[in-house]
């Protein structure tokens, strides 16, 4: 598999933050170290010709801690999200001591770099093996479900086990206020109430604590969005008459990717689910939360160059194969587009709406936008796009022969001389 982040031997220490970490991943062509902000005149400088994924990992430091004293309860990290270990440092020193993982790679990664943090299985539909070796030989104990037969599957992988900590995963109903995300986690997972309320009654039994989670979707906007799935979840609950000991509220955490649309600061969406937890006296509950998006998207970015223009329709070295996956198709995320001249002269700046085309020759590697750039952007321009620290360089591929970049980390000499 390529770009596969857990064939890498990995260290338990905050050594990241130090750069002394140069393994680079295959698809990394060249791996640079600086101390200073990326600006236009270092790209003109670098003259890059692949794309180039920038990581801010002290910019997710302070968002990290920034979080953990907004949230009330544990928040954990969803690694799926950036499995970057520079990246996964900076959290653990950020506050993140446990990681929603969904993959016995994922299991493995975090346990190498982070033996003590607490892992949660947070994939609903596991692998019976995976069940088993995160059990038996990096002492998971979490586990989510969404169906009888799942609850059957853990019991039995872990041989019985009595010390299981079970998570009913709930779908949340769609028609939500606002229904503001930009895709639904409950199509694909999640209990339906009266499903909810069995699942909690079938694991207190074999559990050791029980739990309920859900997700609102991500990329959520809208705060209230998470009250009213504390109240649903509450409702669960109750109907159950099971003694329930924690709730995770799941991911949804929205990066700023509309500079039109104002997003509520992180605070509102915490201070909502805390109201809500209040209102239906859940305070009694262990609060977690599985944030992917939310943490690290504002902390990487992508430079792309222009290889082709057709009136508004740009042609990049870099699409949704690459590090732009959530730009194409059914996501259709519009990055916020900043550009960057090859010669070092202004443009005209009369703006207006564009669409990319990535790299491949496959017609579904377009990317509607609207990206908002310069009229006379060119051939040979270059454009970064920010918010690409989530869901951007853990799925690229090489199809078609273009999985190469170069990977520039930002670092700060006084915070990585702190240590952790
Ligand atoms: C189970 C689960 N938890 C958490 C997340 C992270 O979500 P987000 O990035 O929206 O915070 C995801 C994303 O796919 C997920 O599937």
């Amino acid at each position: 598999m390529f770009n596969n982040p857990f064939q890498r031997s990995q260290k338990a220490s905050y050594s990241a933050l130090t750069f002394s970490q140069n393994e680079t991943l295959p698809s990394v062509s060249e791996f640079i170290s600086v101390s200073h902000a990326i600006d236009d005149d270092y790209i003109r400088q670098l003259k890059p010709n692949v794309p180039v994924s920038i990581l801010e990992p002290q910019k997710l430091v302070k968002r990290t801690q920034k979080f953990v004293k907004a949230f009330t309860g544990h928040p954990m990290y969803a690694v799926k999200c950036n499995p970057d270990s520079v990246f996964l440092e900076a959290m653990y020193h950020g506050g993140i001591k446990r990681f929603d993982v969904a993959s016995i790679g994922e299991v493995r990664l975090v346990k190498g770099l982070f033996p003590d943090a607490k892992l949660y299985f947070m994939h609903p539909i596991k692998a019976p093996e995976a069940i088993y070796e995160a059990y038996k030989e990096h002492g998971v104990r979490a586990f989510v479900l969404d169906y009888a037969g799942e609850v059957d599957k853990i019991i039995q992988a872990t041989g019985g086990a009595k010390d299981l900590e079970l998570f009913v995963r709930i779908a949340i109903p769609k028609n939500n206020p606002g229904g503001n995300v930009a895709t639904d986690f409950s199509s694909k997972f999640g209990a339906k109430y009266d499903e909810g309320v069995e699942l909690l009654k079938k694991c207190r039994p074999l559990c050791k604590k029980l739990g309920l989670s859900f997700h609102v979707g991500t990329q959520c906007h809208d705060p209230s969005i998470y009250a009213m799935a504390v109240d649903y979840a509450a409702m669960i609950m109750i109907d159950s008459g099971m003694n329930v000991e924690a709730l995770d509220v799941g991911g949804g955490f929205p990066a700023d990717l509309n500079s039109d649309q104002k997003l509520p600061p992180i605070q509102k969406f915490t201070k909502a689910i805390a109201r809500s937890i209040k209102k239906n006296n859940l305070e009694h509950l262990d609060l977690l939360c599985e944030i992917g998006r939310g943490l690290v998207a504002s902390a990487g970015s992508l430079i792309v160059r222009i290889e082709g223009r057709k009136n508004d329709l740009l042609y990049l070295n870099d699409g949704t194969y690459g590090g732009l996956f959530e730009a194409g198709g059914a996501i259709g995320l519009a990055y916020p587009a900043h550009p960057i001249r090859r010669e070092n002269k202004p443009f005209s700046g009369s703006m207006a709406p564009f669409r990319f085309a990535g790299p491949t020759c496959d017609s579904v590697d377009m990317m509607r936008g609207p990206f908002m750039l310069p009229d006379d952007i060119q051939v040979g321009d270059w454009i970064r796009l920010e918010q690409l620290g989530a869901y951007g360089e853990v799925s690229r591929t090489d199809f078609n022969g273009f999985g190469r970049i170069k990977k520039i980390v930002i670092k700060s000499e006084s915070l990585s001389k702190k240590g952790s």
